[in-house]
């Protein structure tokens, strides 16, 4: 750092001597002996990401740097408030849409406004856009909606991850945004958590390699030409470090039960991420043993940036700083600054942030070498983001649009992998196709709001609004019983119940049943038994006499062992997303079942409350196959 700090200030008097000498074409470019316009430095692609920094960081005032360390949200900020307080980024939170419709022009035309403002302070640095891109571009209607990551744990693909993450990535630059908070490299240990579904597996070392291969997908290999750039996008690892191991899953709680060499093992998959090439990490909300993490030092400076290595930036959760101190906004930023937190997701109260960490610095609380390191790993991912040459939108890849077939067809074959068969007695799997009467039944069958989760259109998922009703037709898609109607012969006959009336004389049953959409803290329970609403349905065909083969919607392992003695088929279909015919493909055997559970299933809740992993109603790993 003091050879960095040398050379900043030969560079300063470097850049003064030059500023003194005759400026055109704007404040940061100088005319030589000849008086021909040299550009600046930093404004030369041609030059390396660390000489651009070096060039950049120096000209700016210290009013600028601190503009840079805040990410508003959308709806509370404008491009001239960008313009005149050099804001350095801005995020769209779950649901937070164009004002102007939700289509990707009208992202791009939003996004390109907000860097309009950036692009036209004095020394032009762009706004970097971030967004929860979680499970395809969810935000954006049309877009294609991959299975949440604890199907993609059962799948278990690391070439298809790559794949997911290439073709996530151009949905987001089809919207002029260059910035995904994802993946969540969590290894959940309690399944009341409702966050499970974010989570790959229970087990960090399958969550390394799964989310290194998205990171890989999402920004393209390190040596790729168009890392970062292009079609590909920065990704955030998330939620450094232990948002999985908290005390009963509590979202956003304590971790207690965990040694420090545990918590290691939870540190391990962002190694691996990084390696990958990872350019942003979000810090939990979570705290280990009564400390927030948001204000952990040793945890995000002396870890995360010292002995892994990370030279990104580290940018907090969503108001996450204010609750090191919820009564006292000076310390909770004074802490998290301190901590090694460079860029501030504070979407409303982004000013206060900002004469704060101003009157902070004064006081010498915050010392200004700390706001350099901030500031220069926030213009580095900007340079390596392609920002500076490319600031708005592809108009290209914005005509291309979002939701192609090419993409869908790898969101079903990401379902079709996705899907496990836990159970199959007679071999009632795979269904006939021809000649046969089949009787689907659960109003979750056919309604993507179920079909899709939380973080879909909106942040709880389901519908537009706030917690609404789960809407049928939320996105464009096939929902599991359009599948099971396309799949089966022109000889089969399908009908469909909401409540299950009507299945006596059908040769076999197909019930859906499962979980409503949830995101984060509104996925915590206490209890993880079906709803009394599927138990009913499940009642109710039983009593037919028909055979039932169960497809349980869920984000997690649900306690039904009293039930499935009635079952004659289970898979677990955990939340598919916008591909529900991946779902019938594997049903009808066009193909095989080869998804494996990448999350333990309890027997009952005590053995969740206590981790007893010992006699579980299916071990990690399991999963049948129809032959
Ligand atoms: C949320 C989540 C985080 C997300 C962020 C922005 O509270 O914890 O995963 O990226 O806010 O939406």
């Amino acid at each position: 750092m003091v050879k960095r700090g040398l050379k900043h200030s030969i560079l300063t008097g470097l850049t003064l001597l030059a500023l003194v000498g005759t400026s055109i074409g704007g404040p940061s470019n100088t005319v030589d002996a000849r008086g021909k316009e040299k550009i600046a430095p930093y404004k030369n692609p041609k030059l390396s990401v660390e000489k651009r920094v070096d060039d950049l960081l120096p000209r700016m005032t210290l009013d600028e740097k601190i503009g840079q360390m805040v990410q508003p949200e959308r709806n509370s900020v404008t491009a001239n408030d960008i313009k005149v307080y050099g804001i350095g980024s801005v995020l769209s939170g779950g649901g937070s849409l164009p004002t102007t419709g939700n289509k990707p022009a009208d992202w791009a035309n939003m996004v390109d406004d907000f860097q309009r403002g950036a692009r036209s302070t004095r020394l032009g640095i762009p706004i970097i856009y971030g967004i929860d891109a979680v499970h395809g571009h969810n935000n954006v209607y049309g877009a294609t909606i991959f299975p949440h990551n604890i199907g993609l744990g059962a799948a278990n693909d690391l070439k298809l991850m790559k794949r997911i993450g290439q073709a996530t990535a151009e949905e987001v630059r089809a919207t002029g945004i260059s910035y995904t908070f994802a993946p969540v490299l969590a290894a959940p240990q309690n399944i009341r958590w409702g966050r499970t579904y974010e989570g790959y597996s229970e087990d960090p070392k399958d969550t390394g390699k799964l989310g290194s291969a998205l990171v890989e997908g999402l920004q393209g290999e390190k040596n790729d030409p168009d890392f970062l750039k292009g079609k590909h996008v920065a990704a955030s690892i998330k939620h450094f470090v232990g948002d999985g191991l908290t005390e009963g899953g509590d979202d956003q709680g304590n971790v207690t039960e965990y040694t420090e060499k545990e918590i290691q093992k939870h540190i391990k998959p962002y190694k691996e991420a990084i390696k990958a090439g990872a350019r942003t990490v979000m810090v939990t909300y979570s705290s280990i043993n009564g400390l927030k993490t948001h204000g952990d030092y040793h945890m995000i400076t002396e870890v995360l940036k010292g002995e892994l290595g990370f030279t990104g930036f580290v940018i907090s959760d969503y108001n996450g700083p204010q609750q090191i101190a919820p009564n006292d906004f000076r310390e909770s930023i004074k802490r998290s600054v301190n901590a090694g937190i460079d860029l501030f997701m504070i979407p409303n109260d982004w000013r206060q942030f900002i004469t704060t960490t101003k009157e902070l610095v004064a006081k010498g609380e915050v010392s200004e070498s700390r706001i350099d390191d901030a500031v220069t790993r926030i213009l580095r991912v900007k340079f390596e983001n392609g920002l500076f040459e490319k600031p708005y939108a592809d108009q290209d890849l914005v005509a291309k649009g979002v939701g192609g077939a090419e993409h869908r067809a790898i969101a079903r074959e990401a379902v079709r992998k996705s899907q496990v068969l836990l159970k199959n007695k007679n071999h009632i799997l795979p269904l006939q196709k021809k000649n046969s009467k089949i009787f689907v039944a659960g109003k979750k069958a056919d309604n993507m709001g179920y079909q899709a989760g939380g973080w879909t259109i909106s942040w709880q998922g389901g519908s537009p609004q706030w917690m609404g009703k789960p809407e049928k037709d939320l996105i464009p898609g096939t929902t599991i019983l359009e599948g099971i109607k396309e799949k089966a012969g022109k000889n089969t006959k399908v009908d469909f119940s909401e409540d299950g009336t009507g299945a006596k004389g059908h040769d076999v049953a197909v019930v859906v049943i499962g979980e409503p959409p949830y995101a984060e803290m509104f996925g915590d329970r206490d209890d993880l038994g079906l709803l009394q609403e599927d138990i009913d349905l499940l009642n109710k065909v039983k009593a037919s006499g028909v055979p039932m083969v169960v497809l349980l919607q869920s984000g997690r392992p649900m306690i039904l062992t009293e039930q499935l003695k009635d079952m004659d088929a289970l898979v677990a279909s955990w939340l598919p997303g916008s591909e529900g015919g991946g779902v019938a493909d594997v049903l009808f055997g066009d193909y095989q079942f080869t998804g494996k559970l990448s999350f333990t299933w309890p027997r009952n809740m005590e053995q969740i409350n206590t981790h007893d992993k010992t006699n579980p109603l299916f071990k990690k790993g399991f999963g049948l196959r129809t032959k």
